[in-house]
């Protein structure tokens, strides 16, 4: 581990796509530890700074653009600002959260190609690629799809099949389809650009895996699986309309792709934060950190590295403390099923509440294996750690000084030895907190944080100054003395991890700085110092709030998993059965409401041989209107029926969804009136 002491630091934070808004997995696995180390950096005045921003190029927001019928850029305006307010709202403090559809990041990033494009550093190949001739425009992987290779699912996407999770390529689906026209694509001649990856091998092999052995096993691990396997020049550019123009003559129709762009405005982020963002970027006394999913291992670790090393002026990331995944209740969290806790509706069932989250996340965040959030340790975590503990603790000083002392900080009548060692153990909890934070183990450093609050109840039960008020009121003000001064290095100690609270808290000390140098200091709160009312930091979360976010991901659940009622099937019956059935094509030639009934129309219908009066219930699925002209399948020999007076000579075949929607057959377009059905 490198034990240099660095002069400033560069915190990164994944840029979330703007396609979609933000769920506590995104919390737990990014936001929340790169948070906690922010605000720790910035308690020890280092020179700090944390960017982020949305990630608004990519073939999704251009799917999630089309499917709704708007552009690309309505759709990231719109979640740029959703997303950049959930941060705000949860009290993640980045610096800045920029955008890379801005113009200083088109224009960075562009330089950024151009400047690898003159050093001759990229591979120029011709390859083909499926072109859909219907819309003019190459096909992204995601656009295309068809069957399968393997198991023969036969709706597989160009990159992946979802049935048995192969990852393909396009060209070994069979019968591909383009999922924009429908139309069967044509493989094209297209050209890119590659960065040879290969050529930057030996290295990667000596800079990760020699000089970080100290990055977490996770990252460590797949990085050596990656280059164990050998590396492969990446396309850096694509065939499509949305993202950064490639910045070369004759390129048109092609952009920078999604994954040579966005790490790129961390760069442009600087540069909008700061005129001085190159002392963050090329200045060797420069920590940088990655902030990043497991997901983004390989981008951050082998790709962007290298772009960085081969354009020549950059430093490298120091550290990329990736997480893995956190699932909720026993399920991969998932956006097309909705199967998550979205930010803004957390708030909304438990407002005020960012720090049990910030909290719960942290405690049990999935850093070394993939972890499971549940509403049931949400509510333990609260009700037995936040509740209990440290709320608990901080309450019975706070009502105790007021009710002994009206408010006033008592002054220290004699240390005690028992005394002396809790105030000793300040110092030693933080020391501990900091070897932990540094080396990224955030659910080590919050439970040690929590001890402090621990040894406050223990010193609190042990000293009993609620029964000692009666006969040594002297030892009394030492003891409260001594418990407000554990109260406030706790708000010190705690700050990274309960912002929220810990202002609250320092509001009702009157206590008003943050500095982390000051923890253990004697009389962080002096004698005669006055404090305001307490007020309750945290509150119980009962058992029905529980119940009622499982009753909603349940409601989640059954929406997604019901399957389709598929009505009983009828007895077997003969070919004779069948052929005694007349069924014929026709045309509706006029349909009106029949009047007093809600449900049935009175249609003429044209068989070819006669034109029939049937009476048919579908007037709460189809407007008379809509009718004429549309052909039919009807059963043309059964028996005439009598219907609210009208005769019914002959029925139309319709199918009926399980919802109840009803829907005609229909024969063909050029069928002739008539014609038997068999
Ligand atoms: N948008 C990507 C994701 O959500 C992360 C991009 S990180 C960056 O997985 F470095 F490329 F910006
Ligand atoms: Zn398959």
């Amino acid at each position: 581990m490198s034990t240099k002491d660095y002069k400033r630091y560069l915190i990164t934070s994944a840029l979330p796509y703007a396609n979609g808004p933000l769920h506590l997995g995104h919390l737990a696995g990014v936001y929340v530890p790169s948070d906690i180390y922010v605000r720790y950096l910035r308690q020890r005045n280092r020179d700090v700074i944390s960017i982020c921003g949305s990630d608004e190029h990519g073939v999704p927001i251009t799917l999630k653009a089309r499917k709704e019928g708007t552009t690309p850029q309505d759709v990231v305006d719109r979640y740029h600002s959703i997303n950049k307010k959930a941060f705000e709202d949860f009290g993640i403090s980045f610096d800045i959260y920029s955008r890379t559809s801005n113009k200083v990041h088109h224009e960075t990033a562009s330089e950024f190609f151009t400047t690898l494009y003159d050093k001759g550093v990229f591979i120029e190949k011709t390859s083909e690629q499926y072109y859909d001739e219907e819309a003019s425009t190459f096909l992204a992987d995601r656009y295309i799809t068809g069957t399968c290779p393997h198991c023969g699912n036969p709706c597989a996407y160009g990159d992946q099949c979802e049935q048995c999770g192969t990852s393909l390529s396009p060209a070994d689906l069979a019968n591909p389809v383009s999922t924009i026209s429908g139309s069967k694509p044509v493989l094209r001649e297209t050209r890119h650009w590659y960065l040879p990856l290969d050529q930057y091998e030996p290295w990667l092999k000596q800079w990760i895996l020699e000089e970080h052995k100290e990055w977490k096993p996770n990252v460590y691990g797949q990085c050596k699986s990656w280059l164990d396997q050998g590396l492969h020049p990446r396309a850096v550019s694509r065939d499509l309309d949305w993202g950064v123009p490639v910045p070369v003559e004759g390129a048109d129709g092609k952009v920078l792709y999604v994954w040579f762009d966005a790490p790129i405005g961390y760069i442009s982020a600087t540069k909008e934060l700061t005129p001085q963002w190159e002392k963050y970027w090329k200045d060797e006394e420069t920590r940088m950190i990655h902030f990043i999913g497991k997901d983004n291992i390989v981008f951050h670790c082998i790709v962007f590295p290298t772009m960085l090393k081969a354009e020549g002026s950059y430093i490298l990331p120091e550290n990329v403390p990736a997480n893995e995944f956190l699932n909720l209740e026993n399920d991969k969290i998932s956006t097309s099923r909705n199967w998550a806790v979205w930010l803004h509706e957390y708030l909304e069932d438990f407002p005020g509440k960012q720090d049990v989250l910030r909290y719960v996340l942290c405690a049990n965040a999935p850093e070394n294996k993939d972890n499971d959030f549940t509403w049931k340790d949400f509510q333990n975590r609260n009700n037995n750690e936040l509740v209990a503990i440290l709320g608990n603790f901080v309450n019975r000083v706070l009502v105790l000084t007021h009710k002994y002392f009206h408010g006033k900080v008592p002054e220290i009548t004699g240390l005690l030895d028992r005394d002396k060692a809790v105030l000793d153990e300040i110092k030693t909890i933080a020391g501990d907190v900091e070897r932990s934070l540094e080396v990224f183990r955030f659910r080590e450093a919050i439970k040690t944080a929590m001890d402090l609050a621990r040894l406050g109840n223990k010193y609190l039960a042990d000293t009993e100054p609620w029964k000692l008020i009666k006969t040594d009121s002297e030892r009394v003000k030492t003891i409260l003395n001594v418990a407000l001064q554990i109260t406030t290095n706790l708000t010190l100690l705690l700050d990274p991890f309960l912002p929220f609270s810990m202002k609250t808290l320092r509001g009702i000390l009157q206590f008003d700085q943050t500095s982390w140098d000051l923890i253990g200091s004697p009389d962080l709160l002096e004698a005669g110092h006055t404090i305001e009312k307490a007020s309750l930091l945290f509150e119980k979360i009962e058992d029905e709030q529980v119940q009622a976010q499982l009753d909603k991901l349940m409601r989640t659940k059954k929406e997604n998993e019901e399957p389709a009622e598929v009505a009983l099937q009828k007895e077997e019956i003969s070919f004779d059965d069948f052929s005694r059935m007349d069924l014929r094509t026709g045309t509706i030639l006029e349909a009106e409401k029949v009047p007093k009934t809600k449900k049935l129309i009175k249609m003429q219908v044209d068989l070819g041989f006669e034109i029939r009066t049937i009476v048919s219930g579908i007037a709460e699925h189809y407007r008379p209107e809509a009718l004429p002209g549309k052909k039919v399948c009807v059963l043309a020999n059964l028996s005439p029926r009598k219907i609210k007076g009208i005769e019914s000579q002959g029925m139309i075949l319709l199918s009926e969804n399980p919802e109840g929607t009803l829907h005609f057959v229909e024969p063909a377009a050029d069928a002739i009136n008539g014609s038997e059905i068999n």
